[in-house]
């Protein structure tokens, strides 16, 4: 009965307009409890991403306090003295000489492995105790590292006018050896370990190293003969050294040694201490060549322009035994380097280069370029954008007139 009475009551008070009222309130506050839950939901969003960006900067800042750490230790610790292992003993010590004077008997790290506690190896001797605490790598001179050519130079045989025949050469003696080795262990014969190009200046010795070094893919290694001859005793030695080792370590290789009578200059009875100084670099020369076997893939280039004063020594089969003449340019040779250097140059129809290579007897190709030059500058003076026949030989009187107040040219030395 009652839950029947109750029901009613319900009914009825659901009709009710308060409980309408009291309906809608509630509604309200929903939609406002709903409100202020997103915009709380937002901010911890906000929060979480602030956290997460709290805490990669707190891992960027503790590696940050690492780094410094780690780099204070390493300016705290002491200097360590390089050495030189002379001999390795039975129990395991080591006789070191150190770069400051005295030979001594030190142990070595436990960390160190043994193959590499070697006679002659670099290593790194504790301050106090001299003990050693690290093998080094052998060292290479950075001027020898300098040497080494990355970026073949665009020189190419096509740039070459006139040397067909020793272009041959060259690449008989040096390019076949390093790509068909297998051609003279088949014959029998030991191919050329070194090749020098020899002629009057300007007639492009230079210029061919360059394109055998665009032309192969050996690694490239180009020296200068001044570079090697050093101020301190030993040190030119050391770098003539350095140089072969490192052409070792990159075969395939070709070393080239250009202007080489610097180092190559015979060796004479009365000297001075820097001459001496220049003959132990051109010993070392010496015996590098007679060092390594034709076989292993090094071909030696070396290029002068004074064959008649080097030493005699440095000729002999077995060492440079190849030597390319590179003559100054006949009329062929000429109108070639001509038409090479002028390719590119905007010239008169009416030039005619069979003429102009006529009238150039014993200029050689550095001689040919500047006369190229030359012309072009006559015609900007004349604001000309067309080289004529008239500023060509007006180039020639001009750059051969230079020559003869340099005195005639020594021809007979390379006849
Ligand atoms: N046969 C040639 N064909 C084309 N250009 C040449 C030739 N000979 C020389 N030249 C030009 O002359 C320039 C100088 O030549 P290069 O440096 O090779 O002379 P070099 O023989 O090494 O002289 P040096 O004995 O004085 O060192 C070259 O850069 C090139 O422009
Ligand atoms: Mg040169």
């Amino acid at each position: 009965m009652t839950k029947k009475n109750e029901k009613n009551n319900l009914e009825e008070k659901l009709e009710d307009h308060e409980i309408e009222d009291f309906s809608e309130d509630l509604q309200e506050r929903i939609a406002d409890l709903e409100e202020l839950n997103d915009s709380l939901l937002d901010e911890t969003k906000r929060n979480e991403g602030e956290k997460k960006y709290i805490k990669s900067e707190m891992v960027r800042l503790q590696k940050e306090i690492q780094r410094l750490r780690f780099e204070l230790d390493r300016m705290k610790t002491p200097p360590m003295i390089i050495g030189t292992i002379k001999d390795v003993l039975t129990d395991g010590r080591v006789v070191v000489k150190s770069s400051t004077g005295p030979d001594f008997i030190v142990s070595t790290a436990e960390y160190i492995s043994p193959e590499n506690v070697i006679i002659g190896a670099r290593v790194a001797l504790n301050k106090q105790s001299l003990a050693v605490v690290g093998v080094l790598p052998p060292s290479l001179d950075p001027v020898v590292l300098g040497g080494e050519v990355i970026d073949k130079p665009e020189k190419s045989y096509a740039d070459i006018g006139g040397l067909d025949d020793q272009i041959r050469e060259i690449r008989e003696a040096v390019e076949d050896p390093l790509l068909k080795p297998e051609l003279y262990e088949k014959v029998g014969i030991d191919p050329p370990k070194g090749v020098l190009l020899v002629g009057p200046p300007g007639t492009g010795k230079t210029l061919l190293a360059k394109a055998v070094a665009h032309q192969t893919n050996a690694t490239f290694i180009r020296f200068v003969g001044s570079e090697l001859v050093q101020k301190y005793i030993g040190e030119g030695a050391r770098l003539v050294r350095e140089l072969f080792d490192m052409a070792r370590d990159k075969a395939p290789t070709i070393v080239f040694i250009d202007e080489l009578d610097s180092v190559g200059a015979k060796r004479l009875e009365v000297a001075t201490s820097g001459d001496r100084e220049v003959q132990r670099t051109l010993m070392q020369l010496l015996s590098e060549l007679d060092g390594f076997d034709a076989i292993e893939n090094i071909k030696i280039i070396g290029a002068t322009n004074r064959p008649d004063i080097l030493d005699d020594a440095l000729l002999r089969p077995g060492r440079f035994d190849r030597i390319i003449e590179i003559p100054v340019p006949n009329y062929k040779a000429r109108l070639e380097i001509f038409k090479i250097h002028s390719s590119k140059m905007s010239i008169a129809k009416k030039v005619d280069f069979q003429e102009i290579a006529a009238r150039t007897e014993g200029v050689s190709g550095a001689d040919i370029k500047a006369i190229c030059t030359e012309a072009g500058m006559f015609a900007i003076r004349e604001s000309r954008t067309r080289i004529k026949m008239l500023d060509l030989t007006m180039a020639i009187d001009k750059v051969t007139v230079v020559d003869v107040e340099d005195g005639p040219k020594d021809s007979q030395m390379f006849a």
